[in-house]
């Protein structure tokens, strides 16, 4: 993002608690300090014309009385507030009549009212969820045992055919844009995230449907900015929105080589208020999160890069954290070709190649 502000003759002002984060040492202006500690976050609305997030999980009361006080915070704090808390968004989807798999609150876990609602069924967090790890998928009772014991809602468990996602951007004079729907494809095993392949394969027509719900879903929520809509593809062809996340995402990191304007691009346009890009895919495009290695710590290594950076088409993103662990995310790879297929057995090849390594063995 503050690439493309650059781009847009934009300066940048980084909050992040680690010293010369990823964003910091592009910006070349960091502010050392937590998301939740208002007086860093007052800091840095007093250096900016306008501020926004990259991440959820930051605290919404300094943002709400800041924009009391006429900051310009996009996405809006209420906004953020809403989606910030799953069981509070997914009230708004339901009030709004986004389709959405059906739920109920559970304040506490409770095998007899789990049993109840019916299995199988998904357990959800309020808050603090982020790659999975506020979700527990549960096939029958004997799945209970493996329960989150925390605060949140049950959910449907949704048996989809494909997991799709559109990016929307929309600015604060109404105009909104969709990206071209994504496919996100999981491990058969366990459930994560293999790759993401742009566009969908799916059917033009559903494919229509998904940037619709999706617009729909943004227009409802009267959002300014760049929004992930995840949604679910269900076997009898129906689309099920499963979570909105309120910024530049995962699903949309291809549009960088593969699309006229890039999300970051596109999101800044959104919250300056000027008119949005044009969202059209220039090529098939797919893409792969680069892990940090299971056996190290410490200083990054990236082992296979010149092999990967061989073959034709591979566009490779390494973000600059200074340490690594098992399962972080430390940069990406978007493959460009002629069409999925080739793009789709390149990314294989990719993923045999490069392996995030550390300093540390462990
Ligand atoms: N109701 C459901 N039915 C079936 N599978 C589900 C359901 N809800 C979630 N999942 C599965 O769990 C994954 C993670 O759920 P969700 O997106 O709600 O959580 P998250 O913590 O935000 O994860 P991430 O950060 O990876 O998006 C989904 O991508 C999907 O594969
Ligand atoms: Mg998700």
């Amino acid at each position: 993002m503050v690439r493309a502000a650059k781009s847009l003759g934009c300066t940048c002002a980084v909050l992040d608690p680690v010293q010369g984060s990823p964003a910091g040492q592009l910006a070349g202006h960091q502010i050392v300090g937590q998301h939740s500690d208002p007086a860093m976050v007052r800091e840095l609305a007093a250096a900016c014309d306008v501020v926004t997030f990259e991440l959820e999980d930051v605290e919404t009361e300094t943002l709400i009385q800041l924009e009391k006080e006429g900051h310009k915070i996009y996405p809006r704090p209420g906004l953020l507030a809403i989606i910030q808390d799953k069981l509070s968004q997914k009230q708004f989807l339901r009030d709004a009549g986004i389709p959405t798999s059906e739920f109920i609150e559970m304040p506490v876990a409770d095998a007899q009212a789990f049993s109840e609602f019916g299995y199988p069924l998904v357990q959800k967090a309020r808050r603090g969820g982020y790659d999975g790890r506020g979700v527990a998928v549960m096939q029958d009772e004997q799945a209970f045992a493996r329960h989150l014991p925390l605060a949140g809602f049950v959910e449907r468990f949704v048996d989809a055919e494909k997991e799709l996602a559109v990016m929307v951007a929309r600015n604060p004079h109404g105009e909104c844009k969709a990206y071209p729907t994504v496919e996100m494809r999981f491990h058969a095993d366990h459930n994560v995230l293999d790759f993401l392949l742009a566009p969908a394969r799916i059917a033009v027509e559903v494919a229509r449907r998904a940037e619709a719900l999706a617009v729909q879903t943004v227009e409802a929520m009267d959002g300014v900015g760049v929004f992930g809509i995840e949604l679910f593809l269900t076997r009898d062809g129906q689309l099920l929105v499963n979570e909105v996340a309120p910024r530049t995402h995962n699903s949309g990191h291809h549009t960088i080589e593969a699309c006229v304007t890039d999300q970051f691009e596109q999101h800044l346009r959104a919250i300056i208020g000027l008119p949005l890009g044009d969202t059209r895919q220039l090529a098939p495009a797919t893409m792969v999160n680069l892990l940090g290695d299971p056996g190290y710590e410490g200083r990054p290594m990236i082992a296979g890069l010149a092999a990967a950076l061989a073959i034709p088409g591979v566009c490779v993103h390494i973000y600059g954290k200074a340490v690594t662990k098992p399962g972080r995310k430390m940069g990406h790879v978007t493959v460009i070709d002629e069409t999925i297929d080739k793009a789709c057995d390149k990314t294989n090849k990719v993923k045999g190649l490069i392996r995030v390594l550390g300093d540390k063995p462990l």
